[in-house]
């Protein structure tokens, strides 16, 4: 957004200036002024969209002065900064539409709150109304983790949708791992322990991004729990992050605890992951009676299989009767493309395009997002044709 500041103080500017280019998109300074005088004497060419006015100084005098500046830029919005309440410019401003009043010193949080007001306004952003789904391990090893970090980045690429995955692993979690090779430079521990500035500014900057439509939260990397995580701020993670993200995957790993409990508690759909062989079969059973326990409902548990071949001794049926819980969707097994993908740390999708694993990671996209392609071709044809004009991102 095209942006004036008006302020005489110099730190001020700065603050707005290093919060504003934090914000995806990032505000764009295209003009300053000291004060109301100078900013409506020198009326900038091109309109602001937005002008960010700090009336801690204006005189009482100079107040009328508010209904000029609003008359050069009848269609930017305003906020406005004040350092204590000066009644008469108030309602000056609020009759001249400035709607957005914050007080100085400037708290951030209620500045990145009102930015997000102004951006729905101007429909720079939309809030979204994302969906929560949880990946379970029934058992170590099922491919939980492969399955939501890639299936993670199709519903982003293929997809086309903002996604977002939490690594809830309470320990050595490295969901990152498998789909990048970037170092994490935050960590759920890190967000719990400044809880107080979540937005979706905030979580946007703390995120791994493997595409630009896809970030991971890496798991919390605090083996002396010097940070007390609570369950509160899981619940506030996903809070903000169901107004950014269209997807918000979430990889539980085998340990629940109350963090990851109450994750649970919020999700949409909630899949256990499980390979077709009896000690899977044994604890996906147990699984499901702790869920059951809990009161989820049976319509919010779908199970996926993972590693799948067909023709083996137990067939789907059997397992769908044993845990009684339906199969949404089965991976199949392939040995060479899982590895190699999470050996170099490069999404399945772009190192194995042409796996069975890619074709039925698009298939469970479609399935997801009710995308009608009338072939499950179709999905990956796009991600092909994109990959052949330079490459994915
Ligand atoms: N469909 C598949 N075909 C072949 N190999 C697979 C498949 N899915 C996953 N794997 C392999 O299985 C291994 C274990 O997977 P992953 O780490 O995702 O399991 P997990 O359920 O997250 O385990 P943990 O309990 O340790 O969190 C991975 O190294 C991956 O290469
Ligand atoms: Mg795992």
């Amino acid at each position: 957004m095209r942006t004036l500041i008006i302020s005489r103080d110099s730190l001020l500017h700065a603050e707005i200036a290093a919060q504003g280019s934090a914000r995806l998109p990032a505000l764009q300074l295209t003009g300053s002024r000291q004060g109301l005088r100078d900013a409506v004497d020198r009326v900038l060419h091109e309109a602001p969209e937005l002008v960010i006015f700090d009336a801690s100084d204006v005189e009482p005098r100079e107040a009328e002065l508010v209904d000029r500046l609003a008359r050069h830029y009848p269609d930017a919005s305003f906020i406005l900064l004040t350092r204590e309440p000066q009644q008469e410019l108030l309602i000056r401003a609020m009759r001249a539409g400035m709607r957005e009043v914050l007080p100085l010193p400037l708290v951030h949080r209620a500045f990145h709150e009102a930015m997000d007001r102004i951006e729905i306004e101007a429909g720079i952003t939309r809030t979204r109304d994302g969906k929560v789904l949880a990946f379970i391990a029934c058992k170590g090893g099922s491919g939980a983790t492969f399955l939501s970090t890639n299936l993670g980045h199709a519903l982003a690429a293929l997809g086309e949708k903002k996604t977002l995955l939490i690594d809830l692993h309470g320990q050595f979690g490295d969901a990152a791992l498998y789909v990048s090779d970037q170092k994490p430079a935050m960590t759920l521990s890190d967000v719990c322990s400044q809880i107080e500035r979540m937005d979706g500014a905030f979580l946007e900057s703390c995120l791994v991004h493997v595409a630009p439509n896809y970030g991971i939260l890496p798991a919390a990397d605090d083996p002396n729990h010097t940070v007390e995580m609570k369950p509160e701020h899981i619940e506030t993670i996903l809070r903000v992050a169901r107004q950014h993200f269209d997807y918000i995957l979430l990889d539980v790993g085998r340990q629940i605890d109350a963090i990851s409990l109450r994750a649970l508690d919020t999700a949409d759909a909630i899949y256990p992951v499980l390979q077709l062989a009896l000690p899977d079969i044994r604890d996906g059973r147990r699984l499901l009676d702790i869920f059951r326990s809990l009161g989820y409902p049976s319509e919010r548990t779908r199970l996926i299989v993972n590693r799948y071949e067909k023709g083996g001794k137990l067939r789907l049926g059997d397992l769908e009767q044993a845990l009684g819980a339906p199969v949404l969707h089965t991976i199949p097994n392939d040995y060479i493309a899982a590895t190699d993908s999470v050996n170099q740390g490069v999404p399945v999708l772009e190192t194995a395009r042409h796996s069975a694993i890619a074709r039925s990671l698009s298939e469970l996209v479609e399935m997801l997002t009710d995308c009608r392609v009338p072939e499950s071709k179709g999905l990956l044809g796009r991600l092909f044709g994109r990959n052949s004009e330079g490459g994915l991102q």
